[in-house]
């Protein structure tokens, strides 16, 4: 039997054919714009609407073998955003953005999240999982606990486009079964928190 639910229910729906599009070029001047930290309904209405051209996403595409590969395409003090590049079986640990808004859109491949929960008694619990593809945005409020991966029987590379407020500078990662998080200062390219 398997643990893991593939449901949208609480998601945001696929975008509208009819609504405007944003290119990622006019994603960035948006962001660019800012003058404050946006709602995270913003932020999911932009990923939302977003369409990276294969010719935008080239420049932001590249793998690693050991963990999965952040490429930052434009930061401020109000927003940043991250192409990420993951082979089958590449995953985060279990986080949460540390006061950040975040939204995700899955740009191609299969994206599962797991959702968790603190519980008094028990420590850090498993709550539910999902699915994500191509054109869906999960958006991720304060205080979310959750996971994030290309799972492993893909048989495909997953990238995503991560847009977070304000821009991450350290995040907690957290065990099942424990209470205690520890907090991680070094998020950098080569030691991927997200
Ligand atoms: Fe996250």
């Amino acid at each position: 039997m398997s643990t893991l639910k593939s449901t949208h229910d609480n998601a945001a729906a696929p975008p509208d054919a009819a609504a405007p599009r944003l290119t990622l070029a006019a994603l960035v001047r948006r962001l660019a714009a800012l003058r404050g930290r946006p709602a995270l309904d913003e932020l999911n209405g932009w990923m939302g609407a977003v369409e990276v051209g294969p010719e935008e996403l080239r420049p932001h595409v590249s793998f690693k073998e050991g963990t999965y590969a952040r490429h930052r395409v434009f930061v401020n003090e109000h927003a940043e955003l991250l192409v990420l590049c993951w082979r089958p079986g590449q995953r985060t640990p279990i986080h949460d953005h540390n006061g950040s808004f975040g939204a995700v859109r899955v740009l191609s491949g299969v994206m599962w999240e797991t959702i968790f929960e603190m519980d008094g008694g028990r420590g850090l619990a498993y709550k539910y999982a999902r699915e994500w593809t191509p054109g869906h945005v999960t958006g991720a409020d304060i205080p979310d606990i959750h996971q994030l991966g290309n799972p492993d029987v893909s048989g495909r590379d997953l990238i995503t486009l991560h847009l977070y407020a304000p821009p991450l500078t350290s995040l907690n990662v957290y065990r099942v079964g424990r209470r205690d998080s520890y907090n991680t200062l070094w998020l950098n390219s080569w030691n991927p928190t997200i």
